[in-house]
């Protein structure tokens, strides 16, 4: 049964008992380094009341967000880090880890993704995780942009299926398989690009129903992933519209709004879905 967040808090528990918040702040293309947009969007996020942060290997501004965690003063445990390995390995997810964690600066990770299926190498990347796991360096373990053939593929195994498969999702990307396939094996449902990269936001639908509901467009993409249960981390890197993407837990869309929405034609980001490449081991 997916939860539906009723505030900035609110936690969906994990297959593995670990609590996780169901909204955060992603930071994918938010410039590292000093100066840079990371450590402000992070540092406004976390004063705001964000308490997750969703980053990656790739993104490069894992240490801005380290530095921000630890400026805030915030208790470790009261903020949910989630990041990714982005090309798969066992020695490489056992270096990289590392190198996450000191970049983070903090002892443990909460939730670590297999970023992608792509460079495949897949059981063995997922269990040097579990074994980080174990050794309790990580709380959870997942995985990102994963189909049914590869979550089949972990099961097979014998291995633990994921406690969290992050996709593309938002309403021209819906992916109602993979979402049924993670629900029924207990896998919680992590939607990336809840604003299709920025890409919608001049839709005739969508801004007439903002209108109606004297809302903002991305607040209306939001709910629609709230409302389906989603965790979810639209990323900004201006403090008006992190703020704006928070508001969004006191009202709800009506279910004629939500099935226009299911109803939008299923149209990607960009070319690309990794969820449907093929299963290498
Ligand atoms: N696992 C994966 O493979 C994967 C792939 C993609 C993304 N992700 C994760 O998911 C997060 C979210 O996805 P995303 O960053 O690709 O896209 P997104 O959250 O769908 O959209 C972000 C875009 O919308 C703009 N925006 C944000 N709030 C807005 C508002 N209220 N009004 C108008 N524009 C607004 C942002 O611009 P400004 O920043 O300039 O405000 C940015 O251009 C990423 O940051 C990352 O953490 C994961």
């Amino acid at each position: 049964m997916a939860s539906v967040a009723t505030d900035i808090t609110s936690k969906i528990t994990l297959n593995d008992g670990v609590s996780m918040p169901l909204f955060g702040l992603g930071v994918w293309r938010a410039t590292p380094g000093p100066g840079g947009q990371t450590e402000p969007a992070v540092e406004f996020a976390l004063q705001k009341g964000y308490r997750m942060i969703d980053t990656a290997e790739m993104y490069e501004n894992e240490a801005d967000v380290g530095r921000e965690l630890k400026k805030s003063g915030l208790k470790r445990e009261d903020v949910f880090i989630v990041t990714k390995l982005s090309e798969n390995g066992y020695d490489r997810c056992k270096t990289i880890f590392k190198e996450s964690l000191e970049k983070l600066d903090v002892p443990c990770i909460d939730l670590y993704l297999v970023h992608s299926p792509k460079s495949g190498k897949i059981i063995e990347t997922y269990k040097a995780m579990l074994e980080l796991k174990e050794q309790g360096l990580i709380r959870s373990v997942g995985v990102s942009n994963f189909g049914i053939l590869h979550l089949e593929g972990i099961k097979s195994h014998g291995l633990p299926v994921p406690s969290v498969n992050q996709i593309e999702l938002h309403p021209w990307q819906q992916k109602p398989d993979i979402v049924k396939y993670c629900r029924e094996n207990n896998i919680a449902v992590m939607g990336y690009a809840p604003l299709v990269k920025g890409q919608r936001f001049d839709d005739e639908t969508l801004c007439e129903m903002a209108k109606r509901n004297n809302k903002s467009p991305a607040q209306i993409l939001i709910r629609w992933s709230l409302q389906h249960g989603f965790i979810t981390i639209p990323k900004s890197v201006h403090s008006a519209r992190i703020e704006e993407n928070m508001l969004v837990f006191d009202w709800s869309l009506n279910d004629e709004d939500m099935a226009i929405l299911d109803n939008s034609p299923n149209k990607s980001c960009k070319p690309w879905n990794p969820c449907d490449v093929p299963w290498t081991g």
